[in-house]
């Protein structure tokens, strides 16, 4: 494409010089008769005409190569983006590892135990119907515990493109906090929920506004690693605005400081041992993308408070 431009650039530019030529010896040339000269003018107007219509035609092929070259450099850094958006949320998940092995084992252990139990009845050879059928409900409501768990897991850790499209603001973080639920439990936290957006609904990709809430519950609870025990509570409440919605993740941790904010959320920031320090700035990057905002301040009474604005349905893109 470029030597295509360059070519009709190069062919542009040699009939400049001959119309250029032909205007330069047309003084030397005034001795020749009229016929000849006004041969010579019908030439040299078709020339600049060629020149006109010549670099137009350039200007447009370059203007045309440039816009697919942005395009495609834009298209490549939105890859790049979700791609390590979603290596994110791999590794986010990998740290809620331990408590959703918990959380998948324990319904797995109680349908064991009672398929023992009904194994042993129907060896006594009397067994009643009512237990039975209580047992084999108790197997399902466990199983289905279960499969809750490895669905909502396999929602966050599946490739799949970004999806905008309109979500209940509550439910969507609901459905992630039940995976923030167990892994608080193991650390010693307790954690407060009240979720009142009444059925808002926002113009989201739902499982990047869940790894939003994961990335702020994770932040708060490492912040509140070395609490005392009185201290150890997370609060995830949303709210209703005027023109949006809000998600706010509030900790009683080690706090922010009462200065700048902004370092927080630039790209490997980071003050712990293990930490990539891109979980904030993939927050900012969510925010962002769904035409909304993520801010911090001091926790009033200590600790550090998260909060998403995104805004709802009728204030949407
Ligand atoms: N709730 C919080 N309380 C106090 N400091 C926080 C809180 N959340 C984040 N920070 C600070 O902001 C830094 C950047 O957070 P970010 O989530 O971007 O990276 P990280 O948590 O360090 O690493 P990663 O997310 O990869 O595990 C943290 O290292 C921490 O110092
Ligand atoms: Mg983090």
């Amino acid at each position: 494409m470029s030597r295509t431009v360059a070519g009709a650039a190069r062919g542009v530019v040699s009939l400049a010089v001959v119309a250029l030529c032909s205007f330069v010896v047309q003084d030397a040339l005034s001795a020749e008769p009229p016929k000849v000269a006004l041969l010579r003018e019908y030439w040299q107007e078709v020339a600049v005409v060629i020149f006109v219509f010549g670099a137009q035609t350039v200007t447009i092929l370059a203007l045309l190569q440039q816009r697919r070259a942005r395009r495609r450099a834009e298209l490549d850094a939105a890859k790049r983006r979700a791609d390590l958006t979603r290596a994110s949320r791999i590794a986010t998940v990998g740290e809620l590892s331990a408590s959703i092995a918990h959380e998948v084992g324990q319904p797995l252990g109680a349908i064991l135990s009672n398929v023992d139990a009904a194994d042993l009845m129907m060896q006594s050879g009397d067994p009643s119907d009512a237990e039975i059928r209580e047992i084999l409900s108790d197997v399902r409501r466990d199983a289905l515990r279960a499969h809750d768990v490895i669905v909502r897991l396999r929602a966050l850790l599946q490739k799949q493109a970004i999806t905008y499209a309109p979500v209940a603001f509550d439910a969507v973080l609901e459905r992630a906090t039940s995976l923030v639920h167990p892994e608080a439990r193991r650390r010693g936290i307790v954690l407060h929920t009240v979720f009142a957006t009444r059925e808002a609904r926002v113009l989201a990709d739902q499982v990047q506004v869940q790894q939003v809430l994961l990335n702020l519950c994770i932040n708060a609870m490492d912040a509140m690693e070395n609490a005392e025990q009185k201290d150890r509570e997370l609060t995830v409440e949303t709210r209703l605005l005027d023109d949006g919605v809000e998600l706010v993740v509030a900790d009683r941790g080690v706090g922010i400081g009462n200065g700048d904010v902004e370092p927080l959320f630039e790209a490997f920031y980071t003050t712990k041992e293990r930490g990539t320090g891109l979980g904030l700035s993939i927050v900012r990057s969510i925010a962002d993308a769904h035409r909304g905002s993520i801010s911090a301040r001091p926790r009033p009474g200590g600790g550090a408070e998260f909060v998403l604005w995104l805004p709802h349905i009728n204030m949407a893109r």
